[in-house]
């Protein structure tokens, strides 16, 4: 099949990779940084960590997980406000997701509302944005895509763009020692979620697939040891550089049920992006087992499942296992009903997850009738 890939964002890696923001900032020659992240890391040492290698940089934390439009607003109105022409995103997808889209609504013509009604308005690259990701998980950092809430739906958007691709991407495992046990568990379950509804994908290639593989193989050796101990710098390091090939490979390879069902649910409860895709995690792969057998000995040989002289159902049953298992190791054990998910909500989450973006990329074709079904196994 024939495809394109590429990826924009240059990668800066390793412990203490923070001090190259310096020459990034001089190269890229501008005068007014502006450092946005979340409620909660503004609270911490982080900003000023920034600070120490650009002095000038100013500081906005107002960003709140989920955002929403509202909060691209007030983000937007801050840049404006500081003058400022080079952002420094530094935290989740969350303040990330917030920070590329207000780079791209500051230059093009065009309202946020009609953006996320028709991403091809954004015809512009937005002010240079560099990310600095303090979680694991999200991708946002590498992909060309943000997650914004439409208040006028109630539901989450995806906007794609080459122009909302960061300019850099630094990984700096010493930025995550504070990072508590369980949001390393949740957003690394995403990044293993996007890896392999990346790798089963029916947009996946050839240069996504290794990217995914990789990343996958590195999440099954680290994320133990990081949810462990988040000062274990090499654990930390290979759960950083698998989300970020997650999220470069996963503008080219999407994702599938999984996601359109989490991301439905994310509309409607307060669930953490993660754990939600972990709760779907596992239906979901029982389901697509028969659509891309292949698939599945590649990604079990990625998790070091011994695949040879398996029937596919086996290795198929050895994968989901191996995943469960790493998932209940990790301290992700819950299900739906205890977000308070109802009963009598599956019907109308189940037809909205089936219409959904991510669900056209799902190797096995459901009903609406199966997504109902794998939203029950999930409780
Ligand atoms: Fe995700």
């Amino acid at each position: 099949m024939n495809f394109n890939f590429g990826i924009r964002s240059k990668v800066i890696a390793g412990p203490g990779a923070l001090k190259e923001l310096k020459g990034i900032y001089e190269q890229l020659d501008c005068e007014k940084p502006l450092i946005i992240t979340d409620t909660f890391l503004g609270t911490t040492d982080l900003p000023d960590r920034i600070k120490e290698v650009v002095p000038n940089a100013e500081v906005f934390s107002e960003v709140e997980a989920d955002p929403k439009d509202k909060h691209v607003f007030k983000g937007i109105e801050a840049v404006k406000e500081k003058n400022a022409d080079m952002l420094i995103a530094i935290g989740g997808g969350s303040s990330i997701d917030i920070a590329k889209m207000s780079s791209v609504l500051l230059t093009n013509d065009v309202t946020l509302e009609e953006v996320l009604d028709d991403w091809d308005k954004i015809t512009k690259p937005g002010i240079p944005l560099i990310t600095l990701p303090t979680t694991v998980g999200s991708g946002s950092e590498m992909t060309r895509g943000a997650l914004i809430g439409d208040s006028r739906t109630n539901t989450k958007k995806v906007i794609v763009s080459d122009y909302l691709a960061a300019d850099y991407t630094i990984l700096d495992p010493e930025l995550l020692n504070t990072l508590p046990p369980a949001v390393t568990a949740s957003t690394g379950a995403d990044a293993l979620t996007q890896g392999i509804e990346g790798i089963i994908s029916t947009t996946s290639n050839t240069f996504s697939d290794a990217l995914h593989l990789h990343a996958v193989s590195l999440i099954k050796k680290s994320l133990r040891p990081a949810v462990a101990n988040s000062s274990n710098l090499e654990a930390m390091g290979n759960m950083q550089k698998a989300s970020a090939m997650v999220g470069a490979a996963m503008a080219h390879s999407a994702c599938g049920a999984v996601h359109a069902i989490a991301n439905t649910l994310g509309g409607y409860y307060k669930i953490p992006h993660g754990i939600a895709c972990a709760m779907l995690l596992l239906p979901v792969l029982k389901y697509n087992a028969i659509a891309v057998p292949d698939k599945y000995r590649s990604i079990a040989k990625a998790l070091d499942i011994s695949v040879n002289g398996l029937q596919d159902w086996e290795v198929a049953d050895r994968l989901v296992a191996t995943i469960e298992r790493l998932l209940d190791d990790v301290g992700i054990t819950q299900t739906l009903s205890d977000f308070g998910v109802e009963e009598n909500k599956i019907g109308e989450i189940a037809e909205q997850s089936y219409y959904h973006s991510d669900n056209l990329t799902n190797p096995r074709k459901p009903s609406i009738k199966d997504v109902e079904n794998l939203i029950r196994e999930a409780f």
